[in-house]
């Protein structure tokens, strides 16, 4: 290891810290390790930490504020909390203070261990070589991109792909969240085991359970024979769940319960099933506000939101979506047998300015549209059947215009905020009493 990642454990019990320390000394960090919340702060203030982790309940201080002081110090450290088993709800309060992950009590060393080295690795990881490399074709596990923020999401993969954390992957609709998930399956070493795929989406509501879940023999009306659910079919390998924010709340408890527990019994059955597998899940919208819409468990989002990968709309992007394009250009002609084409300079203007509210699947479209339109080698604007983003329209006022009309607009709201007292207008508005009035004269004359 050339980077000695440097560890913080804060636990006032000894038989806990002790052997913790050893353990993560022996796989190679540096660890310093302390008994309350008033020493984690004081080594916190005079070392840089990778990692930290926090027993909640601490005699004095507890784990919590030592999360909030450590945060307020600007801590860049990634935490992890320790709480007794049936308290998620702080590990949840914790999480929402800006922990990373929790683990309940008692776990395996070996637990904290593959938690501690993700996240050192989601540090230190750097840009995998095939997806930086010079040439337009190359691809990531087939994803086309160059922009900093496509390969700020390779490296993440690259870091967190072979360990068994539950990971989300965020992004618009179109951005590629799928391809995302397929990467991190192939380049895990659950590879040559099952991939197992739920659309959220496309499951009725009462189905749900019996689908993920499984049931046996005599379950329900029409449960003729046993059968087993996505969960269990998945094994050891890796499980998909799609468009989870689509997921109702009813079966959200049941999939808490079995990321949670590494187990589940199938619907109308006693016999406890052991779950290995991994999770992977994809959601097109911030979760966080399902929470607040009451429409997504907060307690599940805290165990999803572990180690989220974002995907970039394609329009932050920047040229990137002229690489997809001569990409899917091309892939459209081979497909189609007809002679490649080119994008004219306009065109790619366009593409480059269009706001892609489709993203990628939105470009692949388009361009693939255009191939069947377009007669001529090269593509024009005319054949992507996009509007361009400023349709002729009246001429746009003169500066000085504008800045008038922002201007009066501003002092006009300034009086209706203050009851037309124009004293407080203008305080408000940052000049003195004077110079608004002759603002105002100057508008009305
Ligand atoms: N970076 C990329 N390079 C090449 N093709 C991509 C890229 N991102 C997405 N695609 C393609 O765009 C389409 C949409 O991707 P998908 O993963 O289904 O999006 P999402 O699941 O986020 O809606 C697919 O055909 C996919 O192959
Ligand atoms: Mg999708």
């Amino acid at each position: 290891m050339s980077y000695r990642a440097r560890i913080l454990i804060v636990d006032d019990e000894p038989l806990m810290r002790v052997p913790l320390a050893d353990r993560l000394e022996m796989a190679g960090y540096e660890v310093t390790a302390v008994a309350t919340g008033e020493e984690a702060l004081a080594a916190v203030a005079t070392a840089l930490f990778d990692v930290a982790i926090i027993d909640l309940r601490l005699p004095g201080m507890d784990g919590l504020e030592v999360i909030r002081r450590m945060r307020a110090m600007n801590c860049q450290a990634d935490s992890v909390v320790m709480t007794a088993h049936g308290t998620i709800q702080t590990a949840v309060e914790a999480m929402k203070l800006g922990a990373r992950d929790f683990l309940t009590k008692p776990f395996a060393t070996e637990q904290l261990l593959d938690m501690v080295q993700r996240y050192v690795r989601v540090r230190t990881a750097t840009v995998p070589e095939s997806a930086s490399g010079p040439r337009t074709t190359d691809s990531y596990f087939g994803m086309i991109g160059q922009s900093p923020a496509m390969l700020e999401v390779f490296r993440l993969i690259e870091a967190v792909a072979d360990t068994d954390a539950t990971i989300i992957i965020r992004g618009e609709t179109g951005t590629g969240k799928e391809l995302v998930a397929g990467a991190l399956q192939q380049r895990s070493s659950r590879r040559d085991k099952p991939f197992v795929k739920v659309n959220c989406a496309a499951i009725p509501e009462t189905l749900f359970e019996a689908e993920l879940f499984g049931f046996e023999r005599g379950a329900f009306t029409g449960a003729d024979r046993k059968k087993k659910g996505r969960f269990e079919l998945a094994a050891d390998g890796t499980l998909l769940l799609d468009e989870m924010d689509e997921m109702p709340l009813v079966p959200q408890a049941k999939v808490l319960r079995a990321i949670q527990e590494h187990e589940l019994e199938r619907l109308g059955g006693i016999e406890t099933v052991k779950l290995k597998m991994r999770l992977l899940a994809t959601t097109k919208v911030d979760l966080r506000e399902r929470v607040a819409q009451g429409r997504f468990r907060e307690d599940l989002f805290y165990r999803l939101n572990v180690l989220p990968i974002t995907l970039p709309p394609l329009r932050e992007r920047g040229d990137d979506v002229l690489l997809l394009g001569e990409h899917f250009l091309l892939q459209a002609a081979q497909e189609t047998r007809r002679p490649a084409r080119r994008l004219s300079l306009h065109a790619r203007a366009l593409l480059r300015n269009h706001s892609w509210p489709g993203n990628v699947r939105e470009l692949r479209n388009a361009l693939s549209r255009a191939v069947m339109l377009c007669a001529d080698e090269i593509v024009e604007p005319v054949h992507l059947g996009i509007e361009p983003v400023q349709p002729p329209s009246p001429p746009p006022p003169s500066l000085a215009e504008a800045v008038g009309e922002a201007e009066s607009r501003r002092i006009q709201e300034a009086l209706t905020a203050t009851g037309g007292h124009k004293g407080k207008a203008a305080e408000l508005l940052g000049i003195s009493r004077k110079t608004l009035w002759e603002k105002l004269n100057r508008k009305t004359r």
